[in-house]
């Protein structure tokens, strides 16, 4: 069984379904209000552990309802959260999500304890990082830790995976310590200038990435699926078109889906990225990050 270990971010989402964005100083009624766990982090360990691998969180909550109904949901689905930290009077990290009828969304995000992982937090948890095949991370916890992580992970030969997301500037040091990069466009455009419109563009962009010291990337294209470019191949594999509801934890879905197929060399990563773009197909179906995140047999299904 591979082992995943996710060094992320736990928000509880809090969705309000709106028909349009207020303008300023206008009041205007929500169609309607729901909760649902979400975070990069947690919704990207449930993808993978919901395709098949054996999953470990490394994060931070607060002893607040929110906290626990987090560590609930990340238990009942089989993660070992025997590295996620409670912090006395911590905030647990919240996404306040505004669900547009236009299917755009726009997230503000309070990060709480997510922000609050320290680099002792890190080295405690060294155990869960040695022990797996793959490492995963994303910017909604501070660079700083994900980079002691990846030196570790480095160190013990686990396999890197970095989600830059949301997009932030990123140092040489961090991406030559990452075997594989998930960028979507927005995020490669930050990180290379290019701007990404097609397979040409992205292959420009995906090259600068390994020239900088990635050796493997894939970026993500919305509805125009996939490219990727490793030390052998490239090419790009196409989205699936399906009717979304709600994009929120796409790319979470594709990045955890992904890995649980990769194997350890990512010889297989054509075969990974096309599972990888099955599940979060499915996942913009339904409303609500981790509740509409699929599980293997539906995406073989
Ligand atoms: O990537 C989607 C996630 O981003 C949401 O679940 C929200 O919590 C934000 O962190
Ligand atoms: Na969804």
């Amino acid at each position: 069984m591979k082992r995943i270990t996710i060094l992320g971010s736990i928000n509880v989402d809090v969705i309000l379904e709106i028909s349009r964005l207020p303008k300023p100083g206008e009041t205007m009624p929500m169609k309607s209000l729901s909760t649902a766990g979400g975070g990069k982090g947690a919704n990207q360990a449930i993808a993978a552990v919901r395709s098949g691998a054996a999953t470990t969180f490394i994060g931070k909550v607060g002893d607040d309802a929110y906290g626990e109904k987090m560590l609930t949901i990340l238990k009942e689905n089989n993660i070992d959260t025997s590295s996620v930290i409670i912090k006395k009077g911590g905030q647990t990290g919240q996404a306040y999500i505004l669900l547009q009828e236009s299917g755009q969304n726009s997230i503000i995000i309070n990060g709480g304890t997510n922000r609050e992982i320290t680099a002792d937090d890190v080295i405690k948890a060294q155990n869960s990082i040695k022990n797996a095949d793959f490492l995963i991370a994303q910017f909604e916890v501070d660079i700083e830790r994900i980079l002691e992580a990846f030196i570790i992970a480095h160190k013990n030969k686990v396999v890197t995976i970095l989600n830059p997301a949301p997009a932030k500037d990123i140092t040489d040091d961090l991406l030559k310590l990452t075997d594989l990069i998930v960028p979507n466009e927005i995020e490669a455009q930050m990180m290379t200038g290019i701007e990404i419109t097609d397979e040409n563009t992205a292959a420009e962009a995906a090259k600068i990435l390994r020239e900088r010291g990635v050796k493997n990337v894939i970026i993500t294209l919305g509805s125009q699926g996939a490219y990727y470019l490793t030390e052998n191949e490239d090419g790009l594999i196409p989205a699936l078109k399906v009717n979304a509801i709600d994009t929120t934890a796409a790319g979470d879905t594709f990045i955890g889906a992904l890995c649980s197929q990769l194997g350890n060399n990512l010889a297989n990563i054509k075969e990974a990225i096309k599972y990888a773009t099955k599940a979060s197909s499915i996942t913009v179906q339904t409303l609500g990050a981790i509740p509409s995140i699929p599980t293997i047999k539906q995406v073989n299904g």
